[in-house]
């Protein structure tokens, strides 16, 4: 349980803030390194941590290892070392690592592997769920665990739920490569709120969502099984207390005092990188070496100090990584040393605060050349410890950096690279070390201010504030219940023991599954039986209501004993009779603005229109999601300025602009099955899965079951005089009807109520 004082907050990541080392039946622990650790450092002590302890710890060992972390409030999950290999190594570091940095050739998963990843997951939960009290706040990090959310939104559905990515995450073009992605993406959408480190992750993570889960969104939300997610972007920052003392520390100044003296008269650039093929360190070598090439007596006069922070090492790639620096490293020394000097000094080490705040106040130039980085906090750390006062040696420094790492949306006095462009790297790298004092201080000074604003504890606070905000509104958003077991026994009852019934039908996304084309979504003889098997149960009559031409409902329903209304409640037929207009209507705009949709539509591939008798509709379901969405939304606009006063409507659907002749809906025709007024005197069923249905169910007498499919939420109107049920999908409604049908057979023989 969380512990009283804690503000009931859990923290999960796959590492925790510690990691030990396991030796001869004992251990010993360490502070972990990386960015994630590094900034949600300044929250141990606030909150409950669950993770990994970075080491396979033996069972005998466990207990103990638990006892000592529980002091720290830090809750171990124990991974085997079959499962640090398939889970950690295959899935996190070599697959799920280098697509979301857009490696995209380098994956390594396996069936095996993900199945294991699956299951870590599973047992974060589990352990989670052990931590946390049922109003807790869990909050999710990182690419580890982006199963966790759904995981535990099933377990335990009102626990607020925050999920924050710390790394990119990719156009939908990249991710769309990844075996599981959509699993991912609904793991990641069981949280309240989802997070990013800037807009652009947010917008391809939107993307994504529509292209793969086929669900839209707005900037800042989305609807999914009829909950809504909140979507946000949290800059991450530096833990600047943290930093604030270190800058403090002796230590730091001795350190200082020493560099100071070994590099006295000297320039020095600065590199500090874990291990990681992302940093793009050779390509910051490169870059050093053709500037010495350009003028080798450079090396007389600046030196470059490339930190590598070791990390990953059990992994093939990040081993090649390390042999390409270092291999790189020695040519450029062994070209470019002379007696008393080396160009490149390498410390492939974990360094002490002390000498890395130091070497961040000494530097000349930081040198930031990431191929992708989710933000990069090194860059940060730099600008605080060149700002601070105190020490000597302020404001000494310029930063470049890359424009691909996320840091560069939110340092506006950094110099800007494309790491890939060596002469462009050289060529900033000159103006770095010549820009005037008077510019490094401007520079230091705009940057300082925003670093100081991301600094991490407000980055927690301004994420959990939303994450509350989002919890609230989701809760309040809710769709109704889903037909649990209860409610659904409870229907079956009245559907039984009812003098007659009423079941009236949506088709499209209710009794069958959308197509990319609509002609393709015929009823299959599934449907066909079941249709006709309720048509079948005594004193039982069935609707199909939907927004199709006649001659569609006609071919595929005439045969069976169902009534039929077409055109959203313009034409209707009962069982075998003739078709009947339900109203008399002003039609004189409709032929304008079918020439209007046929012109949008020959400019958007894809899109196609559909003339009906009172009604015209743009399709974009086989459109690129996007473009098409975003040609509707421009549509809606011109449509309303074309129909300014005329009779007509216009319609948002799935996937399709319909304009619609004003007077004519589904609840029309509803109303006219229930001439007797607004109680419904028998059993009454509406199923329906978009907003047009709305109107369908909204006119269903009081007493009626509304089943509302997909994620469509009751209407405002509602007024709940009605039993709301939500049902997933049309695979859903039609287990439901059947059991329905099939709780009537041992019925038949009970005598019905007097
Ligand atoms: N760092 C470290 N040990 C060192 C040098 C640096 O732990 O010897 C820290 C550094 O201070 C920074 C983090 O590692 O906070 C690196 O974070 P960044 O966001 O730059 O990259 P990431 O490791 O998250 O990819
Ligand atoms: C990045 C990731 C973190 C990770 C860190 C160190 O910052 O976003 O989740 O903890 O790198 O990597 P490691 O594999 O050692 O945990």
């Amino acid at each position: 349980m969380a512990r009283p004082g804690h503000h009931g907050l859990v923290i999960a990541s796959n590492r925790l803030p510690v990691r030990l080392t396991v030796a001869n039946g004992s251990f010993e622990v360490q502070r972990s390194v990386g960015g994630l650790s590094a900034a949600l450092g300044a929250m141990r002590g606030d909150a409950t941590w669950i993770g990994w302890p970075g080491a396979v710890v033996p069972p005998a060992l466990q207990k103990r290892v638990s006892r000592r972390l529980a002091k720290d409030n830090l809750y171990p999950v124990f991974l085997s070392a079959d499962e640090e290999e398939d889970f950690y190594g295959r899935v996190c570091n070599d697959t799920l690592w280098p697509l979301f940095h857009y490696f995209s050739e380098r994956l390594r998963i396996t069936p095996e592997a993900w199945a294991r990843y699956v299951e870590v997951n599973e047992r974060y939960a589990d352990v989670i769920l052990e931590h946390c009290e049922p109003d807790a706040r869990v909050w999710v990090h990182d690419f580890h665990l982006m199963l966790v959310p759904e995981m535990l939104r099933k377990r335990a559905p009102d626990l607020s739920i925050g999920f924050f990515l710390h790394i990119p995450f990719p156009s939908s073009e990249i991710y769309r490569l990844l075996p599981a992605r959509e699993e991912l993406l609904r793991g990641v959408l069981g949280a309240d709120y989802v997070s990013f480190q800037v807009g652009d992750y947010a917008r391809h993570f939107r993307s994504s969502c529509l292209r793969i889960l086929g669900v839209d969104s707005e900037p800042d939300w989305l609807d999914l099984d009829g909950r809504r997610v909140g979507i946000g972007v949290d800059p991450i920052g530096i833990d600047i207390a943290g930093f604030r003392e270190v800058l403090a520390d002796p230590e730091t100044e001795r350190h200082l005092a020493d560099l100071e003296r070994q590099y006295e008269g000297r320039r020095l650039i600065l590199g500090v990188e874990r291990l990681d093929y992302t940093k793009g360190i050779p390509q910051k070598l490169h870059a050093f070496e053709r500037f010495l090439e350009q003028d080798p007596e450079r090396a007389q006069t600046t030196s470059m100090i490339q930190v590598v922070v070791p990390s990953r090492l059990e992994s093939p790639e990040y081993r090649a990584q390390r042999d390409e620096i270092e291999l790189l490293i020695a040519r450029i020394n062994g070209r470019f040393a002379r007696p008393g000097v080396t160009p490149v000094e390498y410390m492939h080490r974990d360094i002490s605060k002390p000498a890395l705040v130091a070497l961040y106040r000494r530097a000349d130039v930081m040198m930031v050349t990431a191929l992708r980085d989710g933000m990069n906090l090194v860059a940060q750390e730099f600008v605080l410890c060149q700002s601070e006062p105190g020490l000597p040696s302020r404001w000494r420094g310029a930063l470049l950096l890359s424009e691909l790492a996320g840091s560069a949306q939110v340092l506006p006095g950094a110099l800007l690279v494309n790491p890939w462009n060596v002469d462009g790297v050289v060529d900033h790298l000159v103006t770095a070390l010549e820009l005037p004092t008077r510019d490094r201080r401007r520079r230091l000074e705009a940057m300082a201010k925003r670093v100081e604003s991301l600094d991490s504890r407000r980055w927690a606070e301004g994420f959990l504030t939303r994450l509350g905000r989002h919890s609230r509104r989701d809760r309040r958003t809710r769709r109704p219940p889903t037909v649990d077991a209860t409610l659904e026994a409870r229907i079956r009852r009245k559907f039984v023991r009812a003098r007659a019934r009423t079941i009236v039908l949506d088709y499209d996304g209710t009794l069958r599954e959308f197509e990319l084309h609509p002609d393709l979504a015929q009823p299959t003889p599934e449907i066909r039986k079941l249709l006709r098997d309720l048509a079948a149960l005594p004193a039982t009559d069935v609707h199909i209501v939907s927004g199709r031409r006649r001659r569609n409902l006609e071919q595929w329903f005439g045969r069976l004993p169902v009534h039929l209304c077409a055109e959203h409640g313009y034409v209707a037929r009962a069982p075998g009779g003739e078709w009947r207009t339900l109203v008399d209507l002003d039609l004189s705009w409709l032929r304008p603005i079918e020439r209007l949709l046929r012109r949008v539509a020959a400019d958007v591939p894809g899109a196609h229109v559909e003339r009906k008798s009172c009604s015209v509709a743009w399709h974009y379901r086989q459109a690129d999601r996007e473009y098409g969405s975003w040609r509707a939304r421009e549509l809606l606009n011109d449509l309303s300025q074309h129909l300014a006063g005329a009779p007509a409507e216009i319609l948002l659907g799935r996937q399709v602009v319909e304009v619609r002749a004003q007077g004519v809906n589904k609840g029309l025709y509803v109303q006219g099955l229930f001439p007797n007024g607004k109680e419904a005197t028998h059993f009454v069923l509406g199923l329906g899965d978009d907003r047009t249905d709305h109107d369908l169910l909204d006119a269903l007498p009081s007493g009626s079951v509304a089943g509302h499919v997909g994620g469509l939420l009751p209407s405002t109107r509602s007024d709940g005089s009605r039993d709301d049920v939500h049902i997933v999908g049309p695979g859903e409604v039609r287990a439901f009807l059947r059991d329905l049908a099939s709780a009537m057979e041992p019925a038949a023989t009970e005598p019905p109520p007097a």
